[in-house]
């Protein structure tokens, strides 16, 4: 019978051995590659010495192929939970240095009891990507694993908030897991996804591409908007992913507000610099982003899809202390308006406040929907749909402020009182009508332009007349479809009263199965 203490240095002995991964000439791949290993990461993101690893003498089954005499430490992936920044995470992280971080049955159950363990702890799942993908010894085990993962990312979403750090090759079904989660983050250089590889790619089409040409941070930050943030290194993604979690709430149970930060910045602070942001000449542009930085709490933003659709803005910002979730047209780009791209991002990010229970604060300055054929062949009316759909659904407080232009069904899908908001605000540039005044003018009034001795002056004549009357806040407020006309430099004092006004809202919505969001 062995000793207690010959037992406690057996168990020392395997933790060391597991501990060393894939061993040395693997991690200093790892580190040639720029990456860190997945324990070095799981260090950077915990607090000190708050991480319980779980399963981690954890061995596959696989007999195939020689597999039963390797060994896979941990079978290659890292699993527990902890705290970041004093509040409770579970997390994963693949370790490519073990068998490339490939998910066979046990590593996917190791994966599936963590999601599992997040929800009932209703916690944030955080998972680490750095794998081949699907353990190919493994055959159909390894994909049911990622069937398993799937269904759990699918059970999970709008329980607790999913966030995927792909630090490395993604590849395959594994892209399908990131997809199902709240964000994805990427590091530069280092991380890439895609359903198919260059390999395949070249067979196919004949196209010749890297990896990084195909499915590299940018494709995804620029092109595709399926990742949220790149940075240029693990520490950074996973300072981010932090930055993150600071405004999300643990799960849907948590209580409303959670995230609340004691502010330093005065709530009743003016930003007179607004009242002249909105320049007279309709043709000339600003930029949003100023206006968000002047009236949230010490200019702080954080901003998701940065790169990406870029005449939309969604971001994280606090108004008081509070958390809160800005929608806003980006006039300073393509004229702010609405498209495909756009609308897919503000629905999801829309959607995603929602389930957490983070309000809404939209800015509008709209001119319209993207005209042309590649708009409508690729469906803008089902994507634009995405954005009423969200709108309409969303019982979460939803305050509105009008900064400019609100014409036609863009001033209906940017959160109008129709579709819901609770308080629509708007400044004194602010117009609310069909169209800008030059169109509407030009439309109705056709046959007095073309008859007049000046046709020129009389289309400025007619426009200025169609502006005075509907391009103003006033016809808006008269028919009350706007609640407020607030001076530009007061919106920070305005959005804080409201908003805490609004904090403990309750909106029912009739019980059924599920909508049916326009996909
Ligand atoms: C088993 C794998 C593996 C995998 C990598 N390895 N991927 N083992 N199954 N999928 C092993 C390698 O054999 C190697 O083992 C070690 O991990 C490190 O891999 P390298 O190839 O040396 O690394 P690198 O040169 O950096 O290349 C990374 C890579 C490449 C581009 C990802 O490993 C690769 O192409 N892997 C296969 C990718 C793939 O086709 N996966 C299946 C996708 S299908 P040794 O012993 O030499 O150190 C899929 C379907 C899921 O995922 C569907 C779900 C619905």
């Amino acid at each position: 019978m062995p000793t207690n203490e010959e037992l406690i240095t057996e168990l020392e002995a395997r933790e060391a051995k597991i501990k060393q991964m894939g061993g040395p000439e693997q991690i200093k791949k790892q580190h040639a590659q720029n990456k860190l290993t997945a324990r070095e990461r799981i260090d950077l993101l915990f607090d000190p010495d708050t991480f319980v690893e779980t399963g981690m003498h954890v061995k596959h089954h696989c007999h195939y192929f020689g597999l039963d005499k390797v060994d896979i430490p941990a079978d290659g992936v890292v699993t527990g939970y902890g705290k970041v920044n004093g509040r409770t995470v579970c997390c994963y992280a693949q370790d490519f240095t073990s068998r490339g971080g490939s998910l066979g049955e046990m590593h996917a159950w190791k994966i599936a009891k963590t999601m599992d363990l997040a929800a009932k702890m209703r916690v944030p799942l955080i998972g680490m990507l750095d794998t081949g993908g699907a353990r190919i010894q493994e055959g159909i085990s390894a994909l049911d694993g990622y069937g398993q993962i799937f269904h759990r990312n699918t059970l999970y979403s709008g329980i607790v908030p999913q966030i995927t750090l792909s630090m490395g090759p993604c590849a395959g079904g594994a892209v399908y897991s990131p997809a199902l989660t709240d964000w994805i983050l990427m590091v530069k250089g280092s991380s890439y996804m895609y359903v198919t590889g260059p390999d395949v790619v070249k067979a196919v089409t004949s196209e010749e591409v890297t990896h990084e040409q195909l499915g590299g941070t940018m494709v995804h930050n620029v092109k595709s908007g399926v990742a949220h943030f790149v940075y240029n290194s693990d520490a950074e993604c996973i300072e981010g992913c932090k930055q993150l979690l600071s405004y999300l709430p643990q799960s849907v149970y948590d209580k409303p507000d959670s995230t609340y930060k004691k502010p330093t910045d005065p709530a009743d602070r003016t930003c007179p610099e607004l009242d002249t942001i909105v320049p007279e000449n309709p043709r000339k542009a600003y930029d949003m982003k100023q206006v968000i930085k002047a009236i949230v709490d010490d200019g702080e933003f954080f901003e998701p899809h940065k790169h990406y659709a870029l005449n939309m803005i969604v971001c994280f910002a606090r108004f008081n202390g509070h958390a809160v979730g800005i929608i806003a047209n980006q006039p300073s780009y393509m004229a702010g308006v609405l498209d495909i791209n756009a609308s897919d991002k503000a629905a999801r990010f829309i959607r995603f406040c929602d389930a957490f229970n983070i309000p809404l604060l939209t800015l509008v300055d709209v001119p319209g929907y993207m005209p042309g054929t590649y708009q409508e062949f690729g469906g803008v009316i089902r994507h634009g749909a995405k954005v009423l759909s969200a709108y309409s659904e969303a019982t979460v407080p939803k305050i509105t402020v009008c900064t400019h232009k609100a014409y036609g069904g863009s001033e209906v899908s940017m959160c109008s009182r129709s579709i819901g908001a609770d308080v629509y605000m708007a400044w004194p540039t602010a117009e609310l009508a069909v169209m800008g005044a030059e169109g509407a003018a030009a439309i109705i009034f056709r046959r007095e332009i073309t008859k007049a001795a000046d046709p020129e002056a009389k289309r400025q004549e007619v426009a200025e007349l169609y502006r005075q009357t509907f391009n103003n806040p006033y016809v808006a407020a008269a028919g009350g479809y706007i609640d407020k006309i607030i001076r530009a430099r007061d919106t920070r004092r305005e959005v804080i009263a409201t908003l805490e006004s609004l904090l403990n809202k309750k909106e029912e919505r009739p019980w059924k199965k599920h909508g049916n969001i326009p996909l």
